[in-house]
């Protein structure tokens, strides 16, 4: 009858200690979504996949500035490449990049930073960055795409602010 009390004695306490840890991570969860802006990349829109080339803004892929210290990165992913391929940015600035793919799934993820996403054809994936530091970061796609995936990357260059220059129109290539 002692045994048996006390042995219900710990299973509840067990119970009562695995649903306080579910709450406690069920908060946690909330908080990080809510409170400190941890979001799976937004869409940000939709378009036909099939006439990517020809839909602004990626008919003019590449970057551009949109305010003071603020620039739009628009790209494309495709068997097997970004177009365009580099990108140069000033460090400091608030970069946004809005890429897509034009066939298949690809991967979208710039090495040493937290910049990770998946492009969906017919979607458009938006990322905001800040690049402090200068240098270089390879850009790769992470979702395997095919016979050429492990061929696919770009390079996103970082520069001094004072040697920051836009490229000319139409700068891409
Ligand atoms: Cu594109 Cu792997």
């Amino acid at each position: 009858m002692t045994g048996e009390s006390t042995a219900q004695k710990y299973e509840n306490a067990f119970l009562g200690l695995s649903a306080a840890v579910l709450v406690l991570f069920l908060v946690a969860l909330f908080y990080a979504a809510t409170s400190m802006g941890l979001s799976l990349p937004s869409r940000a829109g939709e378009l036909d996949p099939s006439e990517v080339r020809t839909t602004p803004p990626f008919d003019d892929p590449g970057i551009r500035r949109v305010a003071e210290n603020r620039y739009e990165v628009v790209m494309i992913g495709l068997a097997w490449g970004y177009r365009p391929n580099r990108v140069t940015v000033p460090a400091g600035a608030e970069i946004t990049f809005r890429v897509t793919s034009s066939d298949v799934l690809h991967g979208f993820a710039v090495e040493g930073t937290r910049l990770n996403a998946m492009l969906i054809p017919g979607q458009v994936t938006e990322l905001t960055y800040t690049f402090g530091e200068t240098g270089e970061h390879l850009l790769l796609c992470h979702e395997y795409c095919g016979i050429g995936h492990h061929n696919m990357y770009g390079t996103i260059e970082v520069v001094p602010p004072e040697q920051f220059e836009m490229p000319g129109e139409g700068g891409s290539t």
